[in-house]
């Protein structure tokens, strides 16, 4: 049994030989005592198609085939007379593993973006989803060899946390109570003691408060897995189930933060174009056929870094006419995020120093008392990839900053041990993965990389 993928990397090992292939039917064409079936095995962009002739014990069954059925085939592969292949299998033998019913959503043409999402079960079996979701794999595994071939360690940090590491309420609540039913003290606050945990849960927004512990351990450390958001924006970059990928670096600040950031979206970029030719030539001709030139050039420049105060300087001065208004203190919105890197920049741009106000409690306070130091990635297309920042390891001011935002410090007695016990400058990121595959496929709804789509009102499948 011989794979799409490896016959078509080595097709003269096979040639004149009898082999057997598995697949599916994605093309047909038959006539009065021949016929052409054009299968596709999941390992590789291309078909392979067979020929087919009365000679077959089962050719009226044959003919009578309906797309998506599944095959096993065993024949000869022959150099091919068409113009489309240089190889074709003869068929000997055509076993019907499985009969598709005629009404299979996926006839041949195109179909939109917006219907195939009604069919997420389905639509991987389309070259555009074939191609998006072999990407994310091998990207997948390509971040997990960026990081190991750097020494950093890979920790699992738990989905049901206790904490909220972005201090914006917008969790997802665990519980195997009806919050209604819990009761209440006398201040109104539900009381969480009759509950699974005995105290409020949540689904993680982000691995990071638990990954910091293990950078005072592991020294550089990483998680990578979901996180959730219930975040009520119906845009086409928010998802309530993401994946982001987390490093946390010990004795590490900002500048060496944003060095890494950088490597790992240039080892990524470099990976695509080494590893997924053939992703990369469907990417070009039918998504964006601009993707591979603009990957070159972000692989051969530097990423442009900013401060906040200069992104806010430099947007007022630039003339262009923006719907919200850009004032020092609020926060980048996302069409000055794009305007700064497709307008201004023309590359990826590093803004770093917010006020402090628009950041979480986490994030190291600047001399200057009013801004911190945090970096926000953005990139032209989609705006913010990545989040990150130098981390407070200060207690005192840590602590001050937590009773400003009405933290209880109680339930982050954990997370204030690390800077009690050896405590050193540390610094680390999230990097949306969903978003990253948008800015290197030049896919452009989120709802289109990641296999079952979670969105407000949709979690179908
Ligand atoms: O900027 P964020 O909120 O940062 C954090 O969560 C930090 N705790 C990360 C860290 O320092 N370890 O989120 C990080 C990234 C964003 O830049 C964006 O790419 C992605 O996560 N992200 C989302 N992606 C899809 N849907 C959403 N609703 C997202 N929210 C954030
Ligand atoms: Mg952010």
């Amino acid at each position: 049994r011989i794979s799409i993928k490896d016959l078509y990397r080595e097709p003269d090992l096979f040639l004149n030989q009898t082999i057997s292939v598995e697949g599916w039917v994605r093309t047909l064409r038959v006539s009065k005592n021949f016929g052409f079936i054009e299968i596709n095995d999941g390992t590789f962009f291309n078909n392979l198609q067979i020929v087919f002739d009365e000679n077959l014990n089962n050719f009226q069954e044959v003919a009578k085939l309906t797309l998506s059925s599944a095959l096993h085939v065993e024949g000869t592969l022959v150099k091919s007379l068409g113009a489309k292949q240089l190889f074709e299998l003869k068929a000997s033998v055509i076993e019907i593993i499985g009969l598709s019913e005629p009404d299979y959503p996926l006839q041949k043409k195109r179909h939109s973006f917006e219907y195939l999402r009604t069919i997420a079960h389905l639509r991987p079996r389309t070259n555009t989803f074939s191609a998006v979701f072999r990407l994310r794999s091998t990207l997948a595994f390509a971040i997990h060899k960026f990081f190991q071939e750097k020494g950093f360690v890979y920790v699992h940090t738990p989905i049901i946390t206790g904490s909220d590491c972005e201090g914006a309420g917008e969790m997802f609540r665990v519980s195997t109570l009806d919050y209604e039913q819990l009761p209440k003290n006398p201040q109104g606050q539900v009381d969480f003691g009759e509950d699974f945990f005995g105290k409020e849960t949540n689904l993680t927004v982000s691995g990071q408060l638990a990954v910091e512990t293990y950078s005072m351990a592991f020294k550089n450390v990483y998680t990578f897995g979901p996180t959730f958001r219930a975040e009520n924006s119906n845009t086409a970059r928010h998802a309530a189930e993401f994946w982001m990928i987390e490093p946390e670096m010990a004795f590490a600040d900002l500048k060496d933060n944003m060095h890494l950031a950088e490597e790992l979206l240039k080892y990524l970029i470099r990976e695509m174009l080494e590893n997924l030719p053939d992703e990369m030539a469907f990417f070009n001709s039918f998504i964006d056929k601009a993707l591979s030139d603009r990957l070159v050039q972000v692989l051969n420049a530097d990423f442009a870094r900013i401060t906040y105060t200069e992104a806010i300087q430099l947007l007022q001065k630039s003339g262009i006419k923006f719907e919200y208004p850009v004032a020092w203190g609020q926060d980048l919105h996302t069409e000055q995020e794009r305007a700064l890197t497709e307008q201004i920049f023309k590359k990826p741009v590093f803004v770093t120093d917010y006020p402090k106000e628009i950041k979480a409690f986490y994030m190291r306070l600047n001399d200057d008392g009013k801004t911190v130091a945090a970096m926000d990635l953005l990139v032209p297309g989609v705006g913010e990839i990545i989040g990150g920042s130098q981390r407070e390891e200060r207690l005192e001011i840590l602590e001050n900053r937590m009773s400003q935002l009405g933290l209880n410090h109680q339930d982050y007695w954990w997370y204030l041990d690390t800077r009690k016990y050896g405590g050193t400058p540390h610094a680390g990121f999230g990097l949306g993965f969903e978003r990253a595959i948008m800015y290197l496929t030049g896919m452009t709804n989120i709802r289109d990389v990641i296999s079952f789509p979670r969105t407000p009102k949709n979690a179908e499948f």
